[in-house]
């Protein structure tokens, strides 16, 4: 019986990663990066920011396995033909490293380390009023596989944290809004807005002036999520206007920022380069080794992408 080939295209590691795959699927042939393939011959591909034309090489695909989350960039694809199985990563130790990248964004805002930032360059030493984690409301777009965990490591450290999700969920000690209504009500009783929701036609915009209008004055806004979200200008006027406090932010609609981006040296913004919740190898090959193998055995899989909601 031949062997199924799976190969790989990811932009960095790729010596690693296809050390990583031969060893976790001896059942298959692992290809990987630009070496020669028969193209017509590739069942399974794994990928991460896959290049213009790259599903479309590979006529017989059955399933593409994302080297991360999300997967817009998966999505906005015409390549990928509907009947290919698009399968993204379900944790593999992202939502750790995203309940601290997300605490440190809370804390910058709630223990007021923004303002003591600017006292420091203005020489001031200048307590300011204090505010515990039970007094800040914090509002969580996205209660899924991380912002799920998100939530609940928030509620566990004393903060009051709703949140926001496509259909409804429930997670213990916590209100949990749906849809446009529930979005309004959650926005209104917020201090510290995370955003971990996808990037897909429903969300792209989502936080507009309007809905950013509806935060209380003087709250905040952390975006671990998608760029594609947030309306930048509606974002730098809010900021402007003084009805934001501040925006802690690891996604832009345009990454890398380019040179003369608003946000690279605005005072109430703390930017960094999309390094929230990185894929890790190790924990990323071993699940995607399971998943390979609950499909060849005709079972459904966690993570396995429904192409009509985006995510
Ligand atoms: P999931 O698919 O597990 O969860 C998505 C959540 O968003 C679900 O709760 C879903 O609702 C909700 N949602 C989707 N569409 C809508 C909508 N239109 N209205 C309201 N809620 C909606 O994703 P993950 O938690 O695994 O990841 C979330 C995102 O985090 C990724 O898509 C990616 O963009 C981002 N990410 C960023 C990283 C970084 O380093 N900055 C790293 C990893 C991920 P429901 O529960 O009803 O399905
Ligand atoms: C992801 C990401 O979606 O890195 O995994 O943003």
């Amino acid at each position: 019986m031949t062997r199924p080939l799976f190969h790989l295209h990811t932009p960095r590691q790729i010596e690693l990663w296809r050390a990583l795959f031969t060893a976790a699927l001896p059942e298959c042939t692992v290809t990987a990066g630009d070496e020669p393939v028969d193209d017509a011959k590739v069942e399974y591909l794994a990928a991460w920011q896959p290049p213009a034309g790259l599903f479309g090489r590979f006529p017989r695909l059955k399933a593409v396995f994302a080297l991360g989350a999300g997967v817009d960039r998966f999505l906005d694809r015409e390549d990928l033909a509907p009947e290919v199985q698009l399968i993204r990563l379900t944790d593999a130790g992202m939502a750790q490293q995203m309940i601290e990248y997300v605490l440190a964004g809370v804390l910058h805002f709630q223990r007021g380390f923004d303002v003591y930032a600017a006292q420091q360059a203005q020489g001031r030493w200048q307590p300011q009023p204090f505010r515990l984690a039970a007094q800040t409301r914090v509002g969580v777009l996205g209660l899924g596989e991380i912002g799920g965990a998100v939530a609940r490591a928030l509620r566990g450290m004393g903060y009051d944290v709703a949140g926001w999700s496509r259909t409804p969920r429930t997670l213990d000690g916590m209100v949990c809004h749906h849809g446009d209504t529930g979005l309004a009500t959650l926005l209104a009783r917020t201090d510290i807005l995370v955003n971990l929701l996808p990037n897909t036609p429903q969300t792209r915009g989502l936080l507009n002036a309007e809905r950013l209008a509806r935060l209380p004055a003087g709250s905040a806004l952390v975006n671990a999520g998608r760029g594609e979200t947030v309306d930048e200008a509606a974002l730098l006027a809010a900021l402007e206007g003084d009805h934001l406090r501040g925006a802690w932010l690891d996604v832009l609609v345009n990454e890398p920022a380019a040179p003369e981006h608003p946000f690279w040296r605005h005072p109430k913004v703390v930017l960094t380069p999309h390094i929230a919740a990185m894929t890790l190898p190790e924990e990323s090959v071993a699940q995607i080794a399971a998943k390979w193998r609950a499909l060849a055995r005709g079972e459904t899989v966690p993570g396995e992408v429904r192409r009509h909601s985006g995510y």
